[in-house]
């Protein structure tokens, strides 16, 4: 039998499971037993409002339906219901209030059952295994535990001011690897050396794929589940197995350098040397466990910090006389002879502001992560029926209209108006609830040691010869995509201070 054959064979059989999918989940989608769903487009036969998730600039797009629809928007089609949240009030009656309906993660069938990432803590279900995986987490991550990564953090802030002085042109590269270095120097210990750098272009990778698989809409298995039968030869099962490839180096390799450092007694301190040391729990599993939290923490936490970062480079090139403040609060608080450091975040009102605005402006998760409703639930007298994907939309918190400052427009001030009361996206860019994401301490800390030192040490500005269009991609993180600019030094005295603290980095 030819190859085309036995590819004509695969394809119909599985055209055959597609279909009797599909007619029995259509069956299941007309019986909401006639209770009031909530408001939404209804779009295309069949496919219904679904599409609508997948277009261009996807939660700017979604945001403009709360004007027709509400708070709650509900999109529908091929038997799947996913709800729009879009004010703070409806996101926390929901995810906060009623956490133990709403605290599951969407069952996917690319990312989660074809990619493997069901194991991961971002995606577990809600449940044991996740608590004990929180668990690990917090015990790493708490307030008083990110404290002793001060120093790590504030060496590899240094690390990327001094690159920068080489190098200027490479700087999305290197605030990427920055980002990357920090969570891979906390989680394992591993400071700059070649494997390092092959963990984080490993994890670089996977994320390419990761971030696609976590948008509802993208993969069209994850609302037809049969067609994860489709045969290997598919492109995206051809994804699928490279994303499989990539996420079992990720978890694996690092986590296997540890225990080597440990067996020649050269580990230094880290989330998984510490764990290790003194586990617990004393499951048989707890390897396996540690490893997934382990992994989880670069999927999880270095695209989300570089992302804030590059958008703050982007907002400063737009924005010089908002650079120019922000420097100037430095330069008094800090004066000329050192490097910022994470103690002084209280002193620094201003550059707190820029990052808000940074995080406001351009937020990193702009539909947080989703959610699925574990059972039938009721919310101002809508039907809201199990196994809902719910789908907080940041975006329109963010882009509020507000009479005094155009949403559009970087504006720090606006944290620091008392006459008004814009929520602070520390209350949404982290999440809800029970999830709520338990490396926030560790991502403020990372983000305001990057862009004090940057404002410290650079002057940013457009190119000279070229006009910056702000893009950005739209995977689940919102990365700007590559521009260009100029990054120069502020003074030979600001050279030296660089010079002189990298001298003492240990990372
Ligand atoms: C600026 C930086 C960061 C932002 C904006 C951010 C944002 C978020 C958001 C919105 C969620 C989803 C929470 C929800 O479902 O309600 C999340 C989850 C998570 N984040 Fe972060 N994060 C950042 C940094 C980090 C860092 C540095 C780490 C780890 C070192 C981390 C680890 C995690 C993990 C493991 C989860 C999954 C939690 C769960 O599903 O139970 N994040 N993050």
């Amino acid at each position: 039998m030819s190859v085309f054959d036995l590819r004509w064979i695969q394809f119909s059989l599985f055209l055959v499971a597609v279909t009797s999918y599909l007619f029995k989940r259509l069956r299941y989608a007309t019986a909401s037993r006639g209770l009031p769903l909530p408001p939404g487009p209804s779009g295309k036969p069949i496919i219904g409002s679904l599409l609508e998730l997948a277009q261009h600039e996807t939660a700017r797009a979604l945001a403009r339906y709360r004007e027709p629809y509400g708070d709650i928007v509900m999109f529908q089609g091929l038997g799947n219901k996913v709800l729009m949240l879009n004010s703070l009030q409806a996101i926390n009656d929901l995810l906060d209030k009623r956490s133990s309906k709403y605290s599951h993660r969407p069952e996917s069938v690319f990312g989660g059952e074809l990619v493997g990432m069901h194991e991961s803590m971002v995606f577990l279900s809600y449940g044991d295994e996740w608590r004990a995986h929180r668990r690990l987490a917090h015990a790493a991550l708490n307030p008083t535990q990110v404290k002793q990564y001060h120093t790590i953090q504030e060496d590899i802030a240094t690390s990327l001011a001094k690159s920068l002085l080489d190098t200027p042109e490479d700087f999305f590269s290197l605030v990427r690897m920055s980002a990357g270095r920090t969570v891979i120097a906390v989680t394992y210990g591993i400071p700059a050396s070649s494997a390092q750098t092959e963990y984080i272009l490993t994890g670089e990778s996977f994320l390419e794929i990761a971030g696609k698989a976590t948008i509802p809409g993208n993969y069209l298995c994850d609302f037809i589940s049969p067609l994860k039968y489709a045969p290997s030869w598919v492109p995206f099962q051809q994804e699928a197995a490279e994303g499989r490839k990539l996420m079992k180096e990720l978890l694996t390799k690092p986590f296997e350098h540890v225990k080597r450092d440990m067996d020649a007694g050269v580990a230094l301190p880290s989330l998984t040397r510490n764990l290790l040391m003194s586990p617990p729990d004393d499951t048989s599993d707890f390897d396996r466990r540690l490893m997934w939290v382990a992994g989880s923490m670069f999927a999880a936490g270095a695209e989300t910090t570089y992302a804030t970062v590059l958008s703050f480079i982007l907002a400063m090139a737009l924005n010089p006389d908002k650079l120019k403040l922000a420097q100037a609060e430095i330069d008094a608080v800090i004066g000329n002879d050192r490097l910022p450091t994470i103690q002084d975040r209280g002193s620094l009102p201003y550059v707190e502001a820029v990052i808000k605005e940074t995080m406001r402006w351009q937020p990193a998760l702009p539909l947080s992560v989703a959610r699925r409703s574990a059972e039938d639930d009721f919310y101002r007298g809508y039907y809201i029926p199990k196994d809902t994907v719910v789908i907080p939309n940041v975006w329109a918190l963010a882009y509020e209209p507000n009479s005094k400052y155009n949403p559009e427009a970087f504006l720090p001030e606006r944290f620091l108006d008392p006459t008004q009361s814009i929520v602070d996206p520390g209350a949404w860019a982290f999440g809800f609830g029970r999830r709520i994401c338990p490396g926030r301490h560790m991502g403020e800390n990372s983000v305001f040691i990057l862009i004090a030192t940057l404002l410290a040490v650079f002057d940013i500005s457009a190119p000279t010869d070229a006009e910056i269009i702000p893009e950005f991609t739209q995977h689940l993180v919102r990365l700007p995509k590559p521009y260009k600019c100029r990054i120069l030094p502020r003074s030979n005295a600001k050279v030296g201070v660089v010079e002189t603290r990298a001298a003492s980095t240990v990372v």
